[in-house]
C-alpha cells in the first residue's frame, strides 16, 4: 500500500498538467496492473493524510499536492501553513504563509517557478552579490510570498506592491508572521510612484500587465540587476521575450512547468 501511495503521489506531482480523479485512477491502475478500486482507496488515504487535496476549477475537480502542510518548492525554500511545524535542514528558508483570499500559497506553477528562479539567482554570486545591501521589489505580491522569499534569502530591503487592498492586508500579516516587518514594506503604491531602483524585481502578473509594464519595470531595474517574470503560459512567451529584449534586457534563464513559463532577464552593466 505504501508503495502504491508513493506511485500515486509521484504521478500527481510529476504530471505535466492537473489530473482529474478518474484520470489519475486510470493512469495508476494502468501502470501498476492494480484494479481501480484499490487505487481509489489509496487516493482517499492520501487525501485524509493531507498529502493530496481536491481542487475545483469551473466545476471540474482535480487532485493536487496539498499545501496544507510544509512543502519544499525549491532547493532551499519550504512553504508551510503557520500552524504546522517543520524541522529545517541546514540552509533551508522556511516561509509561513497563512491561507486566505489572496493568490500565492505556493501551489501554483507561476509562484513556485518564480521561487525556484529566485533561489537559483541568489545562490549564484555571479548574478547577485548579497554582501552589499540590496533592494528587491515584488510587484503583484498577493500573499506576500515572493517578497518574503526575497527577504528570507538575504535581500536586505524589500518592497511588495499590490493593487488589491485585501492582498495588501494579507501580505502585511504574512510579513509579520515571518518576523520580517523591519525588512519588507507592503503597500498599494503604484509602481510609477516608486522613486528607487532595485537589484532584483519579481513580477508574477498576467501577460497583458507584463507587456504594459515592460518599459517601467526595466527602468526600475539597477544596472546588472535581475528581473523574474512569471504568470503567463507558453503562447505569450515569444511576445514577452521580445518586449523585454526591446528594453535592452538579456534573457538568462527560462523554465516551463505545466505550460506555465518563467523568464529571467538581466540588465547589462555593473551594479
Ligand atoms: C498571480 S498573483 C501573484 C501573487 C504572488 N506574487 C505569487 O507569486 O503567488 C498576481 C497579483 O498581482 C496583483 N496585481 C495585478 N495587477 C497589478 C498591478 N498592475 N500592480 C500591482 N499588483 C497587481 C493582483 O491583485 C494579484 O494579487
Amino acid at each position: 500500500m505504501q508503495e502504491l501511495k508513493h506511485i500515486i503521489f509521484n504521478t500527481v506531482t510529476e504530471a505535466s498538467r492537473k489530473m482529474a480523479p478518474g484520470e489519475l485512477e486510470k493512469s495508476v491502475a494502468g501502470a501498476t496492473g492494480l484494479d481501480r478500486k484499490t487505487v481509489r482507496l489509496a487516493i482517499k488515504d492520501l487525501v485524509s493524510l493531507g498529502e493530496l487535496t481536491y481542487t475545483y476549477v469551473y466545476g471540474t475537480s482535480f487532485l493536487e499536492k496539498s499545501f496544507d502542510r510544509p512543502v519544499r518548492v525549491s532547493k532551499r525554500i519550504v512553504i508551510k501553513p503557520p500552524d504546522k511545524t517543520y524541522q529545517p535542514q541546514p540552509g533551508d528558508v522556511v516561509l509561513s504563509i497563512a491561507g486566505g483570499a489572496a493568490f500565492g500559497n505556493g501551489a501554483h506553477p507561476s509562484t513556485y517557478l518564480a521561487l525556484r528562479a529566485l533561489d537559483r539567482i541568489l545562490s549564484d554570486c555571479h548574478f547577485v552579490k548579497l554582501d552589499t545591501p540590496l533592494k528587491g521589489l515584488d510587484i503583484g505580491t498577493g500573499t506576500g510570498v515572493l517578497a518574503i522569499a526575497l527577504a528570507g534569502l538575504g535581500v536586505h530591503e524589500v518592497v511588495g506592491l499590490d493593487i488589491d487592498v485585501c492582498a495588501v492586508s494579507e501580505a502585511i500579516h504574512n510579513v509579520q508572521l515571518n518576523g520580517l516587518a523591519a525588512q519588507v514594506s507592503i503597500s498599494n503604491t503604484p509602481l510609477e510612484g516608486l522613486k528607487q531602483c532595485f537589484a532584483v524585481i519579481m513580477a508574477n502578473l498576467a501577460y497583458p500587465t507584463l507587456t504594459r509594464l515592460s518599459s517601467l519595470l526595466s527602468k526600475k531595474l539597477e544596472q546588472g540587476g535581475v528581473l523574474i517574470l512569471s504568470g503567463f503560459k507558453e503562447p505569450a512567451t515569444k511576445d514577452l521575450r521580445d518586449a523585454y529584449a526591446e528594453q535592452d534586457l538579456r534573457l538568462i534563464q527560462e523554465e516551463i512547468d505545466r505550460e506555465w513559463v518563467c523568464l529571467v532577464f538581466r540588465k547589462p552593466g555593473q551594479p
